[in-house]
């Protein structure tokens, strides 16, 4: 249950409480029901198996803010790029372009109409953004397996029509053998620096949907966090013009870290087999196993929700099933939120 749902569940209460006319006469005696009706609606809306929508926030007003000829600048880089130059699907920003390998073709530029450069969305230095995936330090093998996942759909968008999803799927469609291998072996190679910090909070700032994050809304106070991720960039014209260096942040209930450690070092409902025994101590991954340490929460929580529906049910994935038939949403947002606080410093890749 979304707080937005359950808000609006609870403004029409309220409304059904004060309705002026419908006065102390009705209201009263029908007050039971409507309760009792909305709690079962509750109930069916917490099936752990749910999408939660938090996790997929979508992009309803695309840029909204940034000037799009103006040449911007980022903090410690001496580019200059107009917003049109930075959403290029063909060749993306490089802000950075001593901090990291020249990048092949096919992450720099892709190939018209659908294969997108990688470097688009999962950046130059492979950081990726909290709606895609951070891919730097991805064993190698792990890459290509997910390419052929995507292209076969045994991996599939968990929230079918979810643009970022989607369009991952027909990048695989497009991408040869050759430009996976080539972009496989540039971000395995890549070293991981986690750019998001989890913070815990009662009250966050009041956000809105934007380019597939959160956005802070200026001047707009605060709001409940709920039970739920709230990720987003600290500037968001500077993730509209894909700063590779930036930290994300992501708000997490409070007390998140905490069980989310319990439940990566020792399991939990019955769980036998805690994370670390097969993502590794401080999940920092083993052989193909990938790491989790410090990545994005809320991509931590889209694979998790991807396997328990079966929207991800690759062969390679079955040592997750029995995992998360033992999770709840309320578990994946704790045990995400400890993956993302977790920095890779043990990471020998
Ligand atoms: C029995 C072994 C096992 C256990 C226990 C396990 N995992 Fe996994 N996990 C895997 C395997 C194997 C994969 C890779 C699946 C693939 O290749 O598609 C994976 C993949 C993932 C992914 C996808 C990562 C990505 O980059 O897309 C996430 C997220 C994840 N696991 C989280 C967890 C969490 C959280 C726990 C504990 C609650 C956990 N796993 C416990 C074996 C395990």
């Amino acid at each position: 249950m979304s707080p937005s749902k359950e808000e609006s569940i609870l403004r029409q209460l309220d409304g059904a409480i004060r309705q002026p006319r419908a006065g102390k006469l009705l209201t009263a005696p029908l007050l039971p029901i409507i309760i009792a009706v909305f709690t079962i609606a509750l109930a069916v809306f917490q099936e752990p198996s749910d999408v939660p929508p938090w996790a997929f926030p979508g992009s309803p007003k695309d840029s909204a803010g940034v000037d799009s000829t103006r040449l911007h600048h980022i903090p410690n880089s001496e580019a200059r790029f107009t917003l049109r130059q930075a959403i290029d699907r063909f060749a993306p920003p490089d802000w950075h372009p001593s901090g990291h390998p020249p990048m092949p073709d096919v992450v720099a530029h892709g190939r018209r109409a659908d294969l997108f450069a990688c470097a688009y969305s999962h950046l130059p230095n492979g950081t990726g953004r909290p709606e895609n995936a951070a891919l730097a330090g991805l064993p190698e093998g792990y890459i290509i397996a997910q390419l052929a996942d995507f292209r076969s759909s045994a991996r599939k968008n968990p929230l079918p029509g979810w643009i970022p999803g989607n369009s991952m799927h027909a990048v695989a469609m497009s991408a040869t053998e050759a430009d996976v291998a080539s972009a496989a072996r540039y971000f395995s190679r890549l070293r991981f620096t986690p750019q998001v910090r989890v913070i815990e909070a009662a009250r966050i700032p009041r956000m809105r949907e934007a380019a597939f994050v959160y956005a802070r809304i200026p001047g707009a106070g605060t709001e409940p966090i709920g039970s739920r991720i709230v990720e987003g960039p600290p500037d968001f014209e500077r993730h509209e013009l894909r700063d590779d260096a930036m930290t994300y942040v992501a708000y997490v209930p409070p007390g998140s870290i905490k069980r989310g450690r319990s439940i990566a070092t020792k399991g939990t409902n019955g769980l036998a087999t805690a994370c670390v025994t097969c993502h590794g101590k401080n999940l920092v991954g083993t052989g193909l196993i990938p790491p989790l340490a410090g990545r994005y929460p809320t991509y931590i929580v889209r694979q998790l929700i991807a396997f328990k529906t079966g929207a991800r049910s690759t062969p390679a994935s079955q040592p997750m099933q029995p995992v998360v038939a033992r999770l709840t949403v309320a578990d994946m947002i704790a045990v995400a939120a400890y993956a993302g606080s977790l920095a890779p410093a043990h990471h020998s890749r």
